[in-house]
């Protein structure tokens, strides 16, 4: 396994999450009846997956070492201004969802905002796969790899994280309103 790999990984549960929260959005906006907790549900996995584990493995250690070399910084750039954009997005969402949770009726907006980071998260994960693909090409050598995948994989605190989010995405597929 590379750095590479494990961040692929990722992203492969962050389309499991994506599909989920495509469904309520549209759910939502045809007035089906979705529990608030599992819109809880997943603000929680975004910032403590996304925003917490996946965005720090990239911002703290991928792009870093990928721009050591001077090479696709442009690229690089862009995705921590996007990864900035999502974290705003789903600030709102969660803003929206307490007010909901307090009796107003934010129904709207909590859709609107699932909708955008829906949209968000779809664009900004394929082109990084992109990026993924010319950076373990032509840019990381296999000891680098190698070494930030150890770094990845070494705080089983994360590792176990990691476990329980996927099983919080179980759950939400599992839901009727999911499975509909
Ligand atoms: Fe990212
Ligand atoms: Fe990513």
């Amino acid at each position: 396994m590379s750095a590479t790999e494990i961040l692929r990984k990722d992203h492969e549960q962050i389309k499991r999450l994506e599909k989920v929260v495509s469904k309520c959005y549209k759910e939502l906006y045809a007035g089906k009846k979705i529990p608030i907790s599992d819109i809880e549900k997943i603000t929680m996995i975004i910032s403590e997956f996304l925003d917490s584990i996946h965005y720090s493995r990239e911002e703290d250690s991928y792009f870093p070492c990928v721009a050591s070399y001077d090479s696709l910084k442009k690229e690089i750039r862009t995705f921590l201004i996007e990864h900035e954009f999502g974290r705003r997005i789903a600030q709102t969402i969660s803003k929206h969802l307490s007010r909901w949770k307090n009796g107003e009726d934010a129904r709207e907006p909590v859709a609107r905002f699932l909708r955008t980071y829906s949209i968000f998260l779809n664009d900004h994960i394929s082109k990084e796969e992109d990026f993924f693909a010319e950076a373990e090409k032509t840019v990381l050598s296999k000891e680098e790899e190698k070494e930030m995948y150890e770094q990845f994989s070494s705080v089983m605190a994360i590792t176990k994280k990691i476990e329980d989010m996927i099983k919080e995405i179980d759950f939400l597929e599992n839901q009727p309103w999911f499975k509909d």
